[in-house]
């Protein structure tokens, strides 16, 4: 009998795919590009599962011409490139990467978080740049990040993981969320609650970790940004589009806030082309789970959800982080 076949969208560690191979026959792409829709139905034409990145978008026109597909695995904690509800209805199982990446997100948030505030990007700029002639006492005067109010934005796992962080710093956290957290959790993160005008605000440095949705596009645009203070920071680590891109330009431009750290853009991997040439933002490629360790676990949830849902593997028949569970008690 043959072998289900799997399309592997991108390389990533060999010996994970491997694990792959014993049941399925493995289509692994040698190159990592985006692929346009047209290339992803051709791919997915004979596939019965798939190993997708957050470029590759499954929505309802791929799926009608996936007649065999069973299960697609994201390679990420956020999934706006699935249509949860199109692979539902098309009986296709769907799962991310959630929690296995939490800490290495936080520390990069941390990382850009300081970076915008202490302007190591621009002040390394200018050290390469030769312009370096003397000391400058009063140059590269940036803002503090100990002791200061830390905002975030979205406070679910990664976010609490943020505000965890903070208390090294002795920096006071409030954050803003759909739904409260418990106060046990609000104990534990030293967080404390307050709506979306105060977190403008208060916070010195806000972070967003928010996941996409339309109705969170743009959520930080003109007017939230005219209400920051002058001084603050702003750190992008959720998704491209949650920023009004444009808007942040004009305000760094403008002195609106002091500066910015992006890791995810609307339309990226293209760049608002007005942030490019701004020097108070640190600009990164979608980096913030790009730790060796954590890519490898990744790589393996998303394997072991495939071979779960395929009835291999110690999580056989019960894929361990599926975001639409039903699909496999209708197909049962
Ligand atoms: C990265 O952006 C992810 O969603 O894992």
């Amino acid at each position: 009998m043959s072998k289900p076949k799997v399309w592997v969208s991108r390389p990533f560690f060999p010996d994970i795919v491997d694990r792959l191979r014993d049941h399925f026959d493995v289509r692994a792409e040698d190159e990592e590009r985006p692929y346009a829709p047209e290339e992803i139905a051709e791919r997915l034409a004979d596939a019965d599962a798939a190993i997708v990145g957050l470029a590759d978008r499954i929505d309802a026109t791929v799926l009608a011409q996936a007649p065999r597909l069973r299960f697609v695995a994201n390679l990420g904690v956020g999934y706006n490139n699935l249509d949860i509800d199109a692979l539902t209805e098309a009986g296709v199982g769907a799962s991310n990467t959630p929690d296995v990446l939490n800490e290495t997100v936080a520390d990069y948030a941390w990382a850009l978080m300081l970076a915008a505030a202490r302007r190591v990007g621009e002040a390394e700029r200018w050290l390469r740049d030769g312009q370096w002639k003397g000391a400058r006492f009063e140059g590269w005067l940036g803002a503090d990040v100990h002791g200061k109010t830390i905002g975030i934005l979205g406070m679910g796992r990664i976010g609490q993981a943020i505000a965890r962080r903070a208390s090294g710093f002795r920096s006071p956290v409030i954050y803003h969320n759909r739904s409260r957290l418990d106060a046990a959790i609000e104990r534990e993160c030293g967080a404390t609650y307050v709506d979306k005008a105060t977190l403008l605000a208060r916070a010195d440095h806000l972070v967003l970790v928010l996941p996409y949705t339309p109705a969170n596009r743009h959520s930080i645009g003109e007017a939230e940004l005219k209400a920051m203070k002058p001084t603050a920071t702003l750190t992008n680590i959720a998704r491209g589009g949650i920023v009004d891109d444009a808007a942040l330009a004009r305000a760094l431009a403008e002195g609106t806030i002091a500066a910015a750290a992006l890791d995810v853009f609307e339309g990226e991997p293209q760049v608002c082309p007005a942030l490019l040439g701004l020097s108070n933002i640190v600009l990164s490629p979608h980096i913030a789970s790009a730790s060796r360790d954590t890519r490898r676990d990744m790589a393996a949830l998303a394997v072991d959800n495939v071979l779960a849902a395929f009835g291999h593997g110690p999580h056989a028949g019960r894929p361990p982080t599926i975001l639409n569970p039903g699909v496999l008690a209708d197909a049962s």
